[in-house]
């Protein structure tokens, strides 16, 4: 069967994609791209390919429209467990002992990439647990697709979602409600949610900890240096990073220290 984009125009799309958000179609992914771009064509009634690529050059709301329909945003509550066990027994006792050194109880933290909004209420849910009561933890929640981002404003979950949440964590920090749960307003109030590209440098500072799990998996080596450094210029002197467990820093020349402890693997900036 013929291919629905010609050579020619796959690599205008993919260009595009990839100087605008990092990521990168390649021949093995080239299928999902055609299927989004069928599926724009389709709902927005156009014939040719080239005639919709033509409106994203010109039209900044429907190239955002675009890079939204292409994102994976595949996540769910409490995913690679190990990271918030070594949150719990590791980053947060590190975390308050510096802080208080410093005569600071506040700890900043940005989940890059945070989908529909599990990874940072997880993040928020643990803060609130096991931060000692005159501590306080500040959330920003960033991703590219404005859909995901909206739904992690509602704080509102099906039942099937919440399955990974450990009963007294449900218990403790969400409502039930008809068709699934509420996150209570204590957790809302920890997360800003805010529209932000990776491709760019964050308004933000000083985080104590980024977590940017499961998204530069899909960058290729230079945009996934380019946000790396990104990150370090946005952390805190020493603050840590958690990525995906399938993802790595191994070979690429970055100064953030590999830590491997009891229940997980992430980095730390020393500076
Ligand atoms: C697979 S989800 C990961 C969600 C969560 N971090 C987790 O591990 O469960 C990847 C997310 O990264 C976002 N993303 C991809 N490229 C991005 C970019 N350039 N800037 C901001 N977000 C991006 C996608 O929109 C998607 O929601």
């Amino acid at each position: 069967m013929a291919d629905f984009l010609t050579d020619e125009e796959f690599k205008l799309f993919s260009e595009l994609i990839y100087k605008e958000s990092g990521i990168t179609f390649s021949t093995t992914n080239r299928a999902i791209l055609e299927s989004r771009l069928k599926e724009k064509l389709r709902s927005m009634q156009l014939e040719k390919v080239m005639d919709y690529y033509n409106l994203i050059t010109h039209d900044a709301e429907e190239k955002k429209n675009l890079l939204d329909s292409v994102t994976t945003n595949l996540t769910r509550f409490f995913r690679n467990m190990p990271h918030f066990e070594a949150m719990e027994h590791f980053v947060i006792p590190e975390l308050v002992k510096a802080k208080r050194a410093k005569g600071k109880n506040k700890i900043k933290i940005w989940s890059a990439g945070c989908s529909t909004g599990e990874e940072p209420y997880t993040i928020a849910m643990l803060m609130k647990k096991h931060l000692p009561p005159n501590f306080t933890a500040e959330i920003i929640a960033s991703d590219l697709s404005l859909k995901c981002l909206l739904v992690g404003k509602t704080g509102f979950y099906q039942d099937s979602k919440v399955t990974g949440i450990p009963d007294d964590y449900l218990r403790m920090y969400l409502d039930k409600v008809d068709n699934g749960y509420q996150i209570k307003s204590e957790i809302m109030n920890m997360i800003n949610f805010d529209y932000h590209n990776l491709k760019n440098d964050s308004k933000h500072t000083d985080f104590d900890i980024v977590f940017c799990r499961n998204v530069i998996i899909y960058f290729d080596e230079a945009a996934q240096k380019d946000v790396i450094d990104r990150f370090w210029r946005a952390m805190s002197p020493e603050a840590y990073l958690f990525i995906g467990h399938s993802e790595s820093l191994f070979g690429m020349n970055t100064k953030f220290e590999f830590i491997k402890t009891d229940w997980a693997c992430f980095y730390k900036k020393n500076t």
